[in-house]
């Protein structure tokens, strides 16, 4: 889609819902997107939002989320608020006819999801859920790997996401009102990884340690499938871990280097030697994903290829599953 003016592609317009620490991450790379304009900016307080907007050249900004769903200059809002309310952001900004970046995970179960998609679908309206990792240079060159058989077939995916975070039953990593817990939070990437590269797996098993607010704060997991591959897989908010993925296939293995979910390096072994590729992100990383939404809203595309819904859906009966395994109600 292009504008007016000569072969200039349609300038987009975009607003942010909700304004704590991975919204003013997302603000940042937004100023270094072409024809991108930041229109609005919602947060539960006027102050905060006339800040943040004053910070991050936003056009207005609005005391209530509703306001700048109702904003009509605005293309596509981002979701950045806790787990438990990407529903309702999502859906009210589906239902006031803009597209939607959504946070991850996209709901707090499959059943959201699915909703989430559905009301998407029967409007035909853009949504995606915000995993920035595969957009990621790094990523892309471990998919072109992968596509040229370089390690040959996968036979196993293993990955950690894991730091110390201080016991806070009030902060959204150990709220459960608010979707706390690792396995949503940071678990969500390396369960990422695993449907990105094997699929679907054929068997789960799982296993986490809760802490008083009964959300978990250590899940380790293990993925069986039908070719008989395995995964790895393990969240943490109790030590620091290295937070690296490694994919190993019959003829060599690649390695995503810490933190694997936005990682600049990988390294490629095989045949007894390494072969390390530099792929730094650009800003904060966060610019990869703004470019795919621009992307499919000047093309009018609806979904992104590259992260499908049918993606977003299998991660959340994924996570869902691991949830009921280890005990895990919101
Ligand atoms: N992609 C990534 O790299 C990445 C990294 C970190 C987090 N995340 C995701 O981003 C989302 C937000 O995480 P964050 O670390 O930015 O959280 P945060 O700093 O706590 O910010 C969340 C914001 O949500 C709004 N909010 C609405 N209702 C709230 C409530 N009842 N309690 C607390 N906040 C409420 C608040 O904004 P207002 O006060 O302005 O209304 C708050 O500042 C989560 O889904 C998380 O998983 C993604």
């Amino acid at each position: 889609m292009y504008s007016k003016q000569k072969n200039m592609p349609k300038k987009i317009h975009w607003g942010i819902i909700g304004l704590g620490k991975i919204a003013n991450k997302f603000a940042a790379d937004l100023q270094l997107a072409d024809n991108t304009l930041l229109q609005g900016v919602a947060s539960r307080s006027l102050e905060k939002a006339t800040a943040f907007a004053g910070k991050y050249n936003s056009i207005s900004a609005y005391d209530s989320y509703e306001k700048l769903a109702n904003d009509p200059k605005i293309d596509v809002i981002y979701i950045a608020t806790p787990h438990t309310f990407h529903f309702e952001n999502t859906m009210l900004c589906l239902r006031n006819g803009k597209a939607v970046l959504c946070e991850k995970p996209m709901g707090i179960n499959s059943t959201e999801v699915k909703a989430m998609i559905e009301e998407a679908k029967s409007r035909k309206l853009f949504l995606m859920e915000a995993i920035w990792t595969r957009f990621m240079p790094a990523i892309e060159k471990m998919i072109s790997l992968l596509h040229e058989k370089t390690i040959g077939d996968i036979i196993q995916v293993r990955a950690d996401f894991g730091f110390k975070a201080e016991l806070n039953l009030e902060s959204r990593l150990f709220n459960k009102n608010l979707g706390g817990g690792s396995l949503l939070d940071i678990g969500i990437y390396p369960i990422f990884l695993s449907l990105l590269v094997l699929g679907i797996p054929s068997d789960i098993k799982a296993m986490a340690r809760m802490t008083e607010t009964d959300v978990d704060s250590f899940c380790a997991l293990l993925f069986d499938y039908e070719s008989n591959a395995k995964a790895v897989l393990e969240s943490t908010f109790e030590v620091n871990t290295p937070t690296e993925a490694f994919i190993h296939g019959t003829k060599g293995t690649i390695k995503l280097h810490r933190r694997f979910h936005q990682s600049n390096t990988i390294t490629l072994f095989k045949d007894d030697s390494e072969t390390v590729f530099e792929l730094p992100y650009v800003g904060n990383g966060y610019f990869h994903e703004i470019e795919e939404v621009n992307n499919c809203l000047r093309n009018r595309v609806n979904e992104s290829s590259k992260l499908p819904l049918d993606l977003s859906l299998n991660l959340a009966t994924l996570l869902t599953k691991v949830q009921t395994k280890i005990g895990l109600q919101y």
